[in-house]
């Protein structure tokens, strides 16, 4: 199992905020809800959008590209575009609805500390 590698501070990523990090070449996603700190790709599994530029409400983050959700504590779904009809078909069709890949997060005196799970 890999270990946990330190990302920034706790003072970077403030209650309700997305920031991106760039680690070992890898985009991740940072974000806190209430007291918990998330971590996640940054790239939106529909087509790459940026996620850090979306927006978040609780622990659901909406993709600025074309508004899809996540749920940062497991990844899962929640909307996979904001189309609907035929145009939402298709586009299932083209890319299935697929997770927010996440990863294991603690802190220790005030760092965020991160664990790559692959
Ligand atoms: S790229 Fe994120 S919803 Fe399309």
């Amino acid at each position: 199992m890999s270990e946990f590698i330190d990302v920034c501070s706790t003072l970077d990523v403030p209650d309700g905020s997305l920031r991106k990090r760039a680690i070992d070449g890898r985009e991740i996603l940072l974000a806190k809800a209430g007291e918990r700190y998330y971590a996640a790709d940054n790239r939106c599994p529909h087509m790459g959008g940026d996620l850090s530029q979306g927006t978040l409400e609780g622990t659901i983050v909406t993709c600025p590209s074309h508004h899809s959700q996540f749920d940062l504590r497991d990844g899962h779904v929640l909307r996979w575009t904001d189309w609907s009809g035929i145009k939402l078909s298709a586009a299932k069709l083209l890319r299935r609805p697929g997770p927010l890949k996440t990863y294991e997060v603690k802190t220790e005196e005030e760092r965020i500390l991160v664990r790559f799970s692959d």
